[in-house]
Parts: structure tokens; C-alpha cells; sequence
């Protein structure tokens, strides 16, 4: 009676045991626990897969041999300070792993002896890519939703597929509101990095000291201000996806050296750091600025321009795709009308020629708030606003293209009243772009 009892416990305990063990290897976190001299105990299947050993090869393995400097993570843990969400790294079988690592101390409670230590790790790529579905910092364009039937569009657009899947460098380059942007995205959902992260920096928004501690990330105690554990620059984030590279032109020579160095290595170093850090990205590029001229006036590194120009994409401004413009209308219509619940409107015949024979300085992005502003109030004529300035412009033959941009902008801005968001808006600019213009030609803007 008595041995049956036993027995009986005996099994219990087993069931418990496996439920346990199944619980926890069922996390899609790694886990493992070393006795107090640092001797692997238990581990999860998720912590065998990440170091790429079995639970058997890694029983009885020193931690210190894994994870480097664990001694000072062991040194806080026994000195029952906590250890949380720090960054480690691992040496795996296939190579060095970048990781999240949190270590608790085992206190056994009548003695309050220490036992060991539960480490929970998980990899920082598929952190990150659970943060990037979560913040919806994706790519949202893909090729079946760009508009255009043009047979030079068409060819760029078949050309633009072709080269999703390559690993080289794409250069995109085309006047503002040409569709960079829109690009770059679809060709990173096309091709087969599409579930990696699409990480996008824009080179002219930031100022020069920020740009790289943006694109390489810097250590804890770089600088002054730089937060605890550091901060992973934008090539790592991107790791495994693609890095946009917006506005490549505005970036500052010296940058650009530090550039090409990361290119061709595939290597980085984090501001401070001298730990090598490897990044598996593959870069787009886009600039509206002439960049072969910029390498022969010296603004722009030769070897960065053919590094970064080996598969060169050339946008067509809308002038040049005319027959386009009835189709992107149709399109706008249809988009804005549901995105501002309105009834879609057709517009006359005569408004959509004379749309047709619009320049379009601001090109798809101006087109595409011209219908937004007539959405809003069809029978007002206030979304005119872009063409009657135009008119007012005056061209005489000495004057440059330069010139007539300054004036432009100018009057727009006093219409605006120094508001540069809608100005920004009218012209079918960015902000950024807008604000560089203002710069350039040394416009006051009056508020
Ligand atoms: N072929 C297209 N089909 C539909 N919409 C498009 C197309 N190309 C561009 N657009 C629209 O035009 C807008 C501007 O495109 P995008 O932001 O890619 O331009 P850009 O070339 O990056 O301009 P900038 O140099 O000012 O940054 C987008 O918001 C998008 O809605
Ligand atoms: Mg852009």
C-alpha cells in the first residue's frame, strides 16, 4: 500500500517535471540556469538553437566560455543586483550572436545561500523585427500599387523588379515627388528581404554630428548625453533588411568616408566602441541632386558615387509621362475621396487637360494634393492657388531657372504667411527640401 503511494508520486512528480520542461521549452525566449560557479545546468531548446548546440553538448559548459565578459554579469547577479535587458554577445556556432540577455540570481530561502543563475536571452534580430511589425515602421508601397502606364515608366518599372532581389546597391534619383521614396519601398517588398526590417534615414534632415550616431550607433560613455548600454545606429537596425538612405547628397564629405568604409566591409564599429560589429543590409539610395556632377565639383566622394550607383534608377519627372497624368487623377480621386469619406467627383474634361498640360514643378506629390485640396472644396477655386502664383511669376529671357525657383518660393511663402508646412504642401516639396531651398537662395521668410 505504502510502495503504491510512492509510486504514485513518483509519477506524479514526473508529469509535473514534463509539463515544466514542456512549458518552458515552448518559449520562444532562450533559457538557461548555471550552479554558482557558473556551470550550465538546465536549458531550453529556444538557447540551444540560438548558441547552435544540443541540450546535451551544453550541460556542464562554463557560461564564461559563451557569453563574453560574463564574469561582470555573474559579479552584479551575486551581488543581487538586478540584471536586466542588457546587451551580450554570444559566441555561437556560426558565429558571434548578438543578444538581450537578463540574468537573476537562484537564492535558496532558508538560507538565503546563492545557488546559481536563471539567464533568459533572446536575439536582438528577431527583437527587432517583432518591434518593427509592432511600431508599423515598414515598407507600405509595392510595385502593383504604382500608377503609370508610360512606356519609359513601364520599362523603369520592370527594370526596378528585376533588381529587387540583387544584393548590389540601388541608386534612385529623380527631382522631388518623383516617386524615390515609393520605389525604394516596393523594391524592398519585392524582393526576398521582405520580411526584414526597411529602415529609412534621412540624410539632410539631420544635422552632421547626429547623422553618425544615427546610421553606426555608439557605445555607452561615447559622449556626453549618450544613454546607458549604448545605442544601435540604423545599419544595425537594419540587419537582415534594407537601409534607405534618403537625400544621400546632403551627406557631409567626411560621413561619406565612414560611409564607404561600413559598405565594403559589412563591418561596423559603434561610435566609441571597438567591438566589430557585423551587418547583413542592403542599401537603396536616393537623391534628387546631380551626383556625378557633385563628385566633379568635390561635394560628393567619387568612390561612394560608383559604390553607391551600381544599379542606377532614373525617375521621370511628370512632365515627361504626360499620358500618365488622366491615370494618377483617376487614382487620387479615388484614394482621397475614401480616405476623406466624400462622394468621388469627375472633373471636366477641360480641367483635366489643362492639368495634363501643367509642368507639374512639385511633380506626383503636387498632383497628388491639388486632388486632395479639390476633394475638400470642389466648387471653390482656391486650390488654384499653385497656378495663379505660377502666372504671376514673371519670365524674362536673362533670368535662370534658379532665379524663377527663388521667386516662386518667395511669393508662395507670403501667401502662406511664413507658414513653411503649407508651403511646403503647395509647392509638392518636402519640409526638409523646402527649408535647404530657403537656405540656398537666402530667402527671409517673414511670419
Ligand atoms: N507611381 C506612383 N503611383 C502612385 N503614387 C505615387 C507614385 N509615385 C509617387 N506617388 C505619390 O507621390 C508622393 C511622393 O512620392 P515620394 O515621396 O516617393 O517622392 P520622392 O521622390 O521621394 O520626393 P522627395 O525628393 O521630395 O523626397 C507619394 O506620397 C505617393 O503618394
Ligand atoms: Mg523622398
Amino acid at each position: 500500500m505504502q510502495t503504491k503511494s510512492w509510486e504514485e508520486l513518483n509519477h506524479k512528480l514526473l508529469v509535473a517535471k514534463k509539463y515544466i520542461e514542456t512549458i518552458i521549452d515552448s518559449i520562444s525566449t532562450g533559457i538557461f540556469t548555471t550552479g554558482p560557479n557558473g556551470y550550465i545546468k538546465t536549458i531550453n531548446r529556444t538557447a540551444s538553437e540560438i548558441l547552435g548546440l544540443s541540450q546535451e553538448e551544453v550541460l556542464g559548459v562554463n557560461v564564461s566560455e559563451i557569453i563574453e565578459k560574463w564574469e561582470s554579469i555573474q559579479q552584479s547577479v551575486s551581488n543581487k543586483t538586478t540584471y536586466l535587458e542588457e546587451e551580450a554577445f554570444i559566441k555561437g556556432q556560426k558565429g558571434r550572436i548578438h543578444c538581450i540577455l537578463s540574468a537573476y540570481p537562484i537564492i535558496e530561502s532558508e538560507q538565503y545561500k546563492y545557488e546559481g543563475i536563471v539567464c533568459t536571452i533572446n536575439e536582438i534580430k528577431s527583437v527587432r523585427n517583432l518591434a518593427n511589425k509592432v511600431m508599423g515602421k515598414q515598407a507600405l508601397y509595392t510595385f502593383d500599387k504604382i500608377i503609370g502606364k508610360n512606356k519609359e515608366f513601364s520599362k523603369l518599372l520592370n527594370y526596378a523588379k528585376q533588381i529587387s532581389n540583387s544584393p548590389s546597391t540601388v541608386l534612385i534619383t529623380g527631382e522631388s515627388g518623383t516617386g524615390k521614396e515609393v520605389f525604394a519601398q516596393s523594391i524592398h517588398n519585392e524582393s526576398s528581404r521582405r520580411n526584414g526590417p526597411f529602415v529609412a534615414i534621412n540624410c539632410g534632415a539631420l544635422p552632421r554630428d547626429l547623422i553618425e550616431s544615427e546610421l553606426f550607433g555608439y557605445e555607452e560613455g561615447a559622449f556626453t548625453g549618450a544613454i546607458r548600454g549604448g545605442r544601435p545606429g540604423k545599419f544595425e537596425l537594419a540587419d537582415g533588411g534594407t537601409l534607405f538612405l534618403d537625400e544621400i547628397g546632403e551627406m557631409p564629405i567626411d560621413m561619406q568616408t565612414n560611409l564607404l568604409r561600413v559598405l565594403e566591409k559589412g563591418k561596423l564599429f559603434r561610435i566609441g566602441g571597438n567591438r566589430e560589429i557585423e551587418v547583413d543590409v542592403r542599401i537603396i539610395a536616393a537623391t534628387n541632386r546631380d551626383l556625378q556632377r557633385d563628385t566633379e565639383d568635390g561635394y560628393f566622394r567619387k568612390d561612394l558615387f560608383y559604390r553607391l550607383n551600381v544599379l542606377p534608377l532614373k525617375l521621370l519627372p511628370l512632365r515627361n509621362r504626360k499620358d500618365d497624368i488622366p491615370l494618377l487623377i483617376d487614382y487620387f480621386i479615388k484614394m482621397k475621396s475614401l480616405k476623406l469619406g466624400k462622394t468621388p467627383i469627375s472633373l471636366s474634361s477641360e480641367l483635366i487637360d489643362k492639368m495634363v498640360s501643367d509642368p507639374w514643378q512639385g511633380n506626383i506629390r503636387e498632383l497628388e494634393n491639388t486632388i486632395e485640396r479639390i476633394i475638400n472644396a470642389p466648387n471653390s477655386d482656391l486650390w488654384q492657388i499653385t497656378e495663379t502664383t505660377k502666372d504671376e511669376v514673371i519670365i524674362t529671357m536673362d533670368e535662370s531657372l534658379e532665379a524663377i525657383e527663388k521667386a516662386h518660393i518667395e511669393k508662395i511663402i507670403d501667401k502662406c504667411e511664413g507658414n513653411i508646412s503649407t508651403t511646403a504642401e503647395i509647392l509638392g516639396i518636402g519640409r526638409n527640401t523646402l527649408y535647404r531651398k530657403i537656405k540656398k537662395y537666402s530667402i527671409v521668410v517673414l511670419k
